[in-house]
C-alpha cells in the first residue's frame, strides 16, 4: 500500500503541474482526492492491515492528501493569475496610439448663405418668423389678393392636399406674412425662411422643392424707398460693395406697386455673357409694396400703416454666391460637392 499511495503522489503531482486550466485542476481533484478517487480506492484496502501498519499508512494517506490538495491550491492561483494577465494584455489599450479620425461634415452650401442673410436681417432689426408647408389656400392665395380662378392656382402649379383645393403646399413663404399680421400689430419687421412647392420638373435650375425667404416691414411712413434701401443693404452685404442693382416693374397680386431686383452680372459687369444669358443682368428676387386690401384684411389700418415685402429664392442666390451651376447639385448629397464649402 505504501508503495501505491507513493505512485499516486507522484503521478498526482505530475499531473497537476502539467494542467493548463483551473478545470482541469478540478477534474484531477475529483480523479485523485474525490469520493470514488484513487485515493479512496487505495484505503478501501486499509481492513486488511496489520493494527501497527494502520496508523503509519494512515499517516503517509493524510500526508499525501494534503501535498495534493496544497498544489491543487497552489497552482490554481497560479493559473488564476496567469489568466488575468492574460486578459488585462489582450484588452491593453496604447494611450500613445494616435486617435481614429472620425469624417466630419461640412455645412451645406445653403445653410451657411441662409445663416449670412439670417445675420444682415437681424443686424437691421428684424425677427425671424415660421409658417406651415402645409398651408390653406385661404393664406397661400385669397387672403394674398389671388382669388379663385388666378392662373397662380391652376392644378398644373400646386400640390393640393385636398380634394376641395383648400389644402396644399404653400406655393411661396408669402403665406406668412398674413400669419405674422394677424397676430402681431405693427410695427412688424420680419424675415420668413422656408420651403415651397411647386409643380416644376427637375432641371438645373428647377426643382418642386425649394426655399424662400420673405421678408415684411410693416410701419407708419414705410415707402419704396425704405424697399430699396433694405434690398440694396442685401444685395452689397451677399455680393459685396460694389453690386449693383436694378429694380425693375413686374406684377405680384399681393404687392402694389411691384418690382423685381436684379443684380448685374458679377461675370461680365454687365457686358452681356453666359452666365446672364446676354442680359447683363440676374433677376435675383421679387418685391413691392404690400397690398392696402392684403393690410386691411388683416385688421390693420392703411391711413396708419404701410409697409413692403419681398421674396427671394435661397438656391438661386446660394448659387450666385459660390458659382453653383446646377441646382440638382443642392438636393444630390453627394459628398465630393459637399466637401467643398
Ligand atoms: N411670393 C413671390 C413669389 O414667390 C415673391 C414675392 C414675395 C413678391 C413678397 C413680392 C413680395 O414669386
Amino acid at each position: 500500500m505504501k508503495e501505491q499511495l507513493e505512485k499516486l503522489r507522484s503521478e498526482a503531482l505530475k499531473a497537476l503541474a502539467a494542467a493548463d486550466m483551473p478545470a482541469a485542476l478540478d477534474a484531477l481533484r475529483v480523479r485523485y482526492l474525490g469520493k470514488k478517487g484513487e485515493l479512496t480506492a487505495i484505503l478501501k484496502q486499509m481492513g486488511g492491515l496489520s493494527a501497527e501498519e494502520r496508523p503509519v499508512i494512515g499517516q503517509l494517506a493524510n500526508s499525501v492528501r494534503a501535498e495534493i490538495e496544497e498544489k491543487i491550491a497552489e497552482y490554481s492561483q497560479k493559473l488564476g493569475e496567469k489568466a488575468l494577465e492574460a486578459k488585462l494584455l489582450a484588452e491593453s489599450v496604447d494611450v500613445t496610439l494616435p486617435g481614429a479620425e472620425f469624417p466630419h461634415g461640412s455645412r451645406h452650401p445653403m445653410s451657411i448663405v441662409l445663416d449670412e442673410v439670417k445675420d444682415i436681417f437681424i443686424g437691421m432689426g428684424f425677427t425671424i418668423a415660421e409658417g406651415p408647408e402645409i398651408e390653406l389656400a385661404e393664406y397661400n392665395f385669397t387672403r394674398l389678393n389671388t382669388p379663385e380662378g388666378h392662373p397662380a392656382r391652376d392644378r398644373q402649379d400646386t400640390f393640393y392636399l385636398s380634394e376641395d383645393d383648400s389644402v396644399l403646399l404653400r406655393t411661396q413663404t408669402s403665406p406668412v406674412q398674413v400669419r405674422v399680421m394677424e397676430k402681431q400689430k405693427p410695427p412688424i419687421r420680419i424675415i420668413s425662411p422656408g420651403r415651397v412647392y411647386r409643380k416644376d420638373e427637375v432641371d438645373a435650375t428647377h426643382s418642386p422643392m425649394f426655399h424662400q425667404i420673405e421678408g415684411l416691414v410693416v410701419d407708419k411712413g414705410i415707402t419704396m424707398a425704405d424697399l430699396k434701401g433694405t434690398l440694396n443693404a442685401l444685395v452689397r452685404r451677399l455680393y459685396g460693395p460694389d453690386a449693383k442693382t436694378r429694380f425693375r416693374p413686374h406684377h405680384f397680386p399681393f404687392t402694389e406697386p411691384s418690382c423685381e431686383v436684379d443684380v448685374q452680372c458679377f461675370e461680365c459687369k454687365g457686358e452681356g455673357c453666359r452666365v446672364c444669358k446676354g442680359e447683363g443682368w440676374i433677376e435675383l428676387l421679387g418685391a413691392g409694396m404690400v397690398h392696402p386690401k392684403v393690410l386691411e384684411w388683416c385688421g390693420i389700418d392703411t391711413d396708419v400703416y404701410s409697409g413692403f415685402a419681398f421674396g427671394v429664392g435661397l438656391e438661386r442666390i446660394t448659387m450666385r454666391r459660390f458659382g453653383i451651376s446646377d441646382m440638382r447639385l443642392f438636393f444630390e448629397n453627394d459628398v465630393r460637392f459637399l466637401n467643398q464649402f
